[in-house]
């Protein structure tokens, strides 16, 4: 929903300038995620407080505007901190509409006493304000947030004219903070009172710290030594530690992560006199895989928040300090670059060839001479058996992946035996519907982040489903919560449109029928014809690749267009439903996905010679209904756009009388991947040419993590 990051240098000489730039830099990476606000602070000078600017609009309308107000106060961009800790939020909306006050970094009031960044939503702050204006707290902002950094002022105020003087610290203040608030958040705090200080903590939403050694030589990766990473670190060693909502932000910095779980409070301290006391001797360090930090050698210290334990205690409690292994990421810099594309969406779709090639890897076996073709899914082997045994199996998801299950479920109810139903997150919540513990339910998430999702995903487990996550994001909150599951390994998709990771998706849960199937011996010859399909699918991605032009020209001749009706059935429902989908988000152009065998139950009657209509009719076991729809719309004088398999165009039977888009025919199953490719370009090049925003589509964010 919304992206938040934090720099924070250590014993490492950064100018103003340069930390503005980090921070505007990690906004740019996490802008996918929200941009209708952004806002950072940083340091005035130490005995003052900090700054933050905060504006409506993109990251860059905030770039020009702190570049001039910097211009008119008497802060130099030339100035050096030897330590400094800013933090940035870019936003999607959730409470209140996007304006300067709802921007974050929020703050307790005057004089910036505490200032907070998040993402996610919390979701009793109405009781949290009316209790703090009792208090005698004034809100400016209608946003959810705005309670957390007065109560943390409130909790710092409460806590020091207990003692008589400042001996709470900075992550006991959070941990109280962390007691009263319910809902999903990762949050960065930033104070006055805490100079170059951190503390960061997250439940339900993501987030990241990457630790950046600077005089190591070993700083773009550690090694790996019997299996442990290897990190050598010295006293007073200059470093620069990042926090984000996602490795995009890092990777670039710093491939050295921790992930952090849910309940876990982050402190960063490097204060100024810890840097004199560490040059002179005194120890730090990160041994081994682990964190071994005490509050006392400053550095980074991480903690457990358990909640029963706060309860009974009095006063502020020091929270348990745990230890957390660092983990490398696999992601590469190019990964979230445009490349030679304009565009992320662009280059995302044109990027499939090679992203069902790293989805496939390692899964599928040849097999030797005598040996069959078969499917090998380590996330799932040990889990297969109960799958084979479910009375249900139920996929759940949102959008795209909603779509791509959908595709998927004739080939998994085909090859498991198993009667597959569709569940839209959000409506199987608001049915409370049917989940038993005998049934499977698979959970289809890009992000691994999708609210909706997890909260269904939390109730299927409170049902005692086995839970399988299908995401893109490993260590995505679904990725950790689901009992066993696969990561379909599309890489970074940062245009807010998915594109390769629903052909991903598709490819994912094809390759779950097969290994569901893999014990029936009857349908052996069509699994090995799939795994066929799926080996030469890159080829064919490829080729149908080349109608790009053919999709431009075809977007130029609907660009006017009010409506596109698309129509499919059997595999390709699933494909006129994403289309719409595509067609309706980024062009901005209304479209509605029509299950053909449903045509003559209404939708007919919007038929007439204006409104275009494309009918999926490639070939497959729907096809001669296909061709019966088409002539019927045909007669109709329908506007009519069909597409074939390649050689067919003669037999939809319209003799010439229409626009035809023609693709390489594969396995039924997989034709669906196919499909898409040649509407995800027309989609796009219709945005193009509409004039909108192909990878930040109005009003929306690539993960939605509120309900
Ligand atoms: C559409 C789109 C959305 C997402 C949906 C679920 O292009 O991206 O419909 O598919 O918000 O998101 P994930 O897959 O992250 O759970």
């Amino acid at each position: 929903m919304c992206g938040i990051f934090a720099y924070l240098n250590y014993n490492v000489n950064r100018e103003r300038r340069y930390i503005l730039e980090v921070l505007f830099n990690g906004l740019r990476r996490l802008e996918y995620r929200g941009y209708d606000s952004a806002g950072v602070s940083i340091d005035t000078s130490h005995s003052l407080p900090p700054i933050v600017f905060r504006n409506e609009g993109k990251i860059e309308s905030l770039v020009k505007s702190v570049y001039e107000e910097v211009a008119s106060t008497d802060l130099e961009l030339e100035e050096s901190f030897s330590v400094h800790a800013g933090i940035a939020h870019t936003r999607w909306a959730t409470h209140g509409a996007p304006s300067h006050r709802n921007s974050h970094p929020q703050t307790s009031g005057p004089g910036n006493d505490f200032l907070v960044v998040h993402n996610g939503i919390i979701t009793n702050y109405e009781v949290l304000k009316a209790t703090l204006v009792r208090h005698g707290f004034t809100f400016e902002s209608e946003t959810d947030t705005e309670v957390i950094p007065k109560l943390a002022k409130y909790v710092f105020d409460k806590a020091n004219e207990e003692e008589g003087e400042q001996t709470v610290t900075f992550s006991q203040v959070v941990l109280e903070v962390m007691r009263h608030l319910e809902g999903a958040y990762a949050l960065i705090f930033k104070s006055r009172h805490y100079p170059n200080e951190l503390v960061a903590c997250k439940r339900g939403s993501p987030l990241l710290l990457g630790v950046k050694e600077l005089n190591d030589k070993m700083s773009n990766g550690p090694s790996r030594n019997e299996g442990h990473l290897h990190l050598p670190s010295k006293n007073g060693q200059p470093k620069e530690l990042f926090l984000s909502s996602d490795a995009s932000a890092i990777v670039e910095h710093t491939k050295n992560v921790l992930e952090f779980e849910d309940g876990e409070i982050v402190h960063l301290k490097f204060s100024i006199s810890e840097v004199r006391l560490l040059d002179s001797g005194n120890s730090y360090s990160l041994i081994g895989s682990k964190f071994r930090y005490g509050m006392s050698d400053g550095g980074v210290s991480i903690f457990k928040f358990d909640n029963s334990k706060g309860k009974q205690s009095a006063g502020l409690s020091r929270p348990a300090s745990v230890q957390r292994a660092l983990s490398v990421l696999e992601m590469e810099v190019e990964q979230i670059n445009k490349g030679n594309y304009e565009h992320y969406m662009q280059k995302e779709i044109h990027e499939q060839p090679a992203s069902l090639t790293t989805t496939m890897r390692g899964r599928l076996i040849r097999g030797g001479s005598c040996k069959a073709k078969t499917v090998l899914l380590g996330g799932l082997k040990d889990h297969l058996k109960t799958i084979r045994r479910s009375r249900r199996i139920v996929f759940v998801g949102c959008g795209t992946s909603y779509n791509a299950a959908l595709a998927a479920r004739p080939i998994v109810e085909e090859l498991s035996g198993i009667p597959v139903t569709m569940e839209i997150a959000s409506d199987l919540l608001d049915r409370q519907g049917l989940i038993y513990r005998e049934d499977t339910a698979v959970f289809v998430s890009q992000s691994g982040e999708t609210a909706d999702t997890f909260q269904a995903l939390e109730y299927a487990k409170e049902n005692g489903a086995l839970c399988v996550g299908i995401t893109n994001t490993v260590g995505s909150a679904i990725a950790r919560k689901t009992d066993c599951g696969v990561h379909i390994n599309a890489g970074c998709e940062i245009g807010v449109a998915s594109t390769k990771a629903y052909t991903s998706q598709i490819v994912v849960m094809a390759m779950l029928a097969l290994a569901v199937g893999d014990d029936t011996i009857s349908s052996q010859q069509r699994r090995e014809a799939i795994i066929d399909g799926l080996l030469d699918l890159p080829n064919k991605v490829r080729e149908v690749l080349k109608l790009d032009k053919d999709m431009k020209d075809l977007a130029k001749l609907l660009m006017n267009e009010q409506s596109l009706l698309v129509f499919g059935r059997g595999y390709n429902y699933a494909t006129a439903l994403e289309c719409a989908l595509k067609v309706k988000e980024v062009a901005l152009m209304h479209s509605e996905g029509i299950l053909a065998g449903e045509m003559k139950h209404g939708p007919l009657a919007l038929v007439d010679e204006n409104l275009p209509i494309l009918v999926i009719a490639t070939h497959d076991a729907c096809f001669s209904k296909q061709q019966s729809v088409i002539q019927q719309l045909h007669a109709r004088k329908g506007h009519l756009i069909v597409m074939c398999s390649r050689g067919e165009a003669a037999a939809v039977g319209l003799g010439g009388s229409c626009r035809v888009i023609e693709v390489p025919q594969v396995e039924d199953c997989l034709q669906p991947v196919i499909n898409i490719i040649p509407l995800q370009l027309l989609a796009y090049h219709l945005t193009i040419l509409r004039g909108f925003n192909v990878d930040q589509p109005r009003n929306l964010a690539k993960s939605v993590t509120t309900q």
